[in-house]
């Protein structure tokens, strides 16, 4: 009796205090939806049922990061950069199927506190050389030239449509990124599967960055930070159409650079070149001049089953450029905007868990340019982790 008392009381005041605490994450996230809706010029509607607002260039929600109070926007990067070569057999994804937005404007995706709720169960990024949680499954494959300042990366994919359950996610990313473990400065670019994120399977363009070990960042535009300067294409577009397996291939380059006058990292998409927007340089600690490291590859987050989801074309690289994703014509940039082949001290990290792979190809002239092939079916994927 006394016992059934004492639990009576127990279960009351730790009933008291999650409601408690889901009150406060609710008024949390009412907040930040405020915080990131503004009154729109012109509203509409994608094919895929996105929201968009257009908001003028200088009002976006980007703007309210405690560490962009004075930020002056930039409507281009003060460099010059062209390149890109093709092979024959490829075409490129098409960008932009979506309606433009006034002069003036900029493009916002509406955010509501679904998609707030929906995105907090989604796992940050990782880095690409660790896990730090069970469920995340990293293949990835680093300059480890710390010699060489990284001003940008830059690196070409072929896309693929996946079948993924409603909680993994599956990326295919370049990663700029340096600092500390529990303070890590990150900007990541690709391309990516999330239901959780954009409530469908198809790929789609997506951003990640954090200025402090993922204590702030989110990915795409969900928080404030990431400025968008393009008129149509944003982080979290779709991406259309995508490759066939041992059929025709689609490809996209990704490109992150950071402007040398401004010091602000660009994200350019294309081909034709295409620049969506950029991360403030004072977003970051250890981001200011330059990176420490590049990589490319991909990162499977499993499911709550301990699944991990199907990654690339969801077949492990065989040396086939049709049969598996790749990076290729992987190029870093120095200070002075150039850009440069990997240099030869290279980690390739491969998650444990053996439901994906990457290898590395080395220099195929014209063709290829330098390139990695990765990837893999998925699977269960539990104890995948590092010295278990
Ligand atoms: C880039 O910056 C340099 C030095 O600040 C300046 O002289 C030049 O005009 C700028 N170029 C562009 C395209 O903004
Ligand atoms: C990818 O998925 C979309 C939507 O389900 C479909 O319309 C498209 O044909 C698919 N493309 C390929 C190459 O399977
Ligand atoms: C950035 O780093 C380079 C190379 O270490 C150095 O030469 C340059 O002065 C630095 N610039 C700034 C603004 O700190």
């Amino acid at each position: 009796m006394k016992l059934a008392l004492l639990l009576l009381i127990f279960f009351s005041v730790s009933m008291y205090e999650i409601a408690s605490i889901r009150e406060d994450d609710d008024r949390d996230l009412e907040r930040q939806v405020q915080i990131m809706t503004k009154s729109p010029m012109k509203t509409f509607v994608t094919k895929e049922g996105d929201t968009i607002d257009c908001i003028e260039i200088d009002k976006q929600p980007a703007l309210e990061h405690p560490l962009l109070k004075n930020h002056q926007i930039q409507t281009e990067p003060n460099v010059t950069f062209t390149r890109f070569r093709t092979p024959s057999n490829v075409k490129f994804v098409q960008l932009g199927l979506r309606e433009s937005c006034p002069v003036g404007t900029v493009p916002i995706p509406r955010v509501r506190k679904e998609d707030l709720i929906r995105a907090k169960s989604v796992a940050k990024m990782p880095s690409s050389e660790s896990q730090d949680a069970l469920s995340q499954h990293v293949v990835s494959w680093r300059d480890e030239m710390t010699e060489n300042i990284k001003y940008g990366g830059y690196g070409i994919s072929n896309v693929y449509n996946l079948t993924l359950a409603n909680d993994q996610v599956s990326s295919h990313n370049i990663w700029i990124e340096t600092g500390p473990v529990n303070h890590i400065n990150m900007i990541v670019a690709g391309w990516q599967v999330s239901p959780q994120l954009y409530g469908d399977t198809r790929p789609r363009l997506f951003t990640y960055w954090t200025g402090n070990g993922h204590r702030n960042g989110c990915y795409n535009m969900l928080c404030p930070g990431f400025v968008q300067v393009h008129r149509s294409i944003t982080p979290g577009t779709l991406i259309d159409p995508s490759s066939i397996y041992d059929g025709p291939q689609f490809e996209v380059f990704i490109q992150i650079h950071q402007d040398p006058n401004r010091k602000n990292w660009w994200l350019t998409v294309g081909p034709p070149n295409t620049i969506i927007g950029y991360w403030p340089s004072e977003l970051f600690l250890y981001l200011r001049n330059g990176s420490l490291h590049t990589a490319w590859g991909g990162v499977g987050l499993a499911g709550r089953d301990g699944a991990c989801p199907p990654m690339g074309s969801g077949h492990k690289p065989d040396g086939n450029s049709r049969h598996a994703t790749y990076f290729r014509d992987l190029l870093w940039v120095d200070a002075t905007g150039l850009f440069h082949r990997p240099s030869t001290k290279i980690v390739v990290w491969v998650d444990k868990s053996k439901v994906y792979d990457l290898k590395k190809y080395g220099y195929r002239k014209r063709q290829m340019g330098y390139w990695i092939s990765f990837g893999g079916p998925g699977g269960y994927c539990e104890g995948g982790m590092d010295g278990e």
